[in-house]
């Protein structure tokens, strides 16, 4: 796996606590910077899982919870455009525009072998959970003639057993980040695919 360590440990500026983009302005962005749609696609359904999580699952007032959704809509809004220098352009364009430092740590924190950052908060630790399995739980959606109806978590366990389906998504990774967290593997994958059925 190819790394682009951040080497830093500290995002964003504390002054700026509480501090989101407005939602127009976020949106814009991720027009502007993700043409590909399913890249997008990708980015609206780790939001809707962040958020639904830290509602449901954390008990987390509303600012807390958009704060979840804004990381979860961000996170890789310079893949496609700058795959080099992947995380450190977004987060870089976050402190500029005055972000929450939890945002931007928690974007930093999505895949701690490739930025070096690990994850602490449960927003840090859910992201990198969630990531990797809600777009592995999209493709195996995809190949069904009824995408997410009747697609059941043992059917998505099957194919996380098949190295060849999805090869580019780290069966270590998803166990990795899942061993941090407080939930199942079972449990999250019922999640996502609740959560993130609906999304377009
Ligand atoms: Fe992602």
């Amino acid at each position: 796996m190819s790394t682009r360590l951040l080497n830093r440990d500290t995002f964003g500026d504390p002054a700026n606590t509480g501090n989101l983009l407005p939602e127009e302005e976020a949106n814009a962005l991720l027009t502007e910077w993700v043409p590909n749609e399913r890249l997008r696609l990708h980015m609206k359904q780790v939001a809707a899982n962040m958020k639904a999580w830290a509602l449901e699952k954390e008990g987390a007032d509303e600012l807390t919870a958009r704060k979840w959704e804004q990381a979860g809509l961000l996170h890789d809004a310079d893949w496609e455009k700058f795959p080099d220098d992947h995380c450190r352009v977004i987060i870089e364009e976050l402190e500029k525009r005055q972000v929450d430092p939890d945002v931007i740590r928690c974007i930093a924190s999505h895949g701690p072998a490739v930025f070096g950052v690990e994850p602490v908060s449960k927003m840090d630790k859910m992201i990198y959970a969630i990531d990797e399995l809600s777009g592995f739980i999209h493709a195996a959606a995809l190949i069904r003639p009824g995408l997410y109806e009747g697609l059941e978590v043992k059917s998505v366990l099957k194919r996380l057993k098949t190295p060849s389906f999805a090869a580019q998504v780290s069966r270590e990774d998803i166990r990795d980040a899942v061993s941090r967290i407080e939930s199942s593997l079972e449990e999250l994958i019922q999640f996502i695919i609740d959560h993130q059925k609906n999304i377009s």
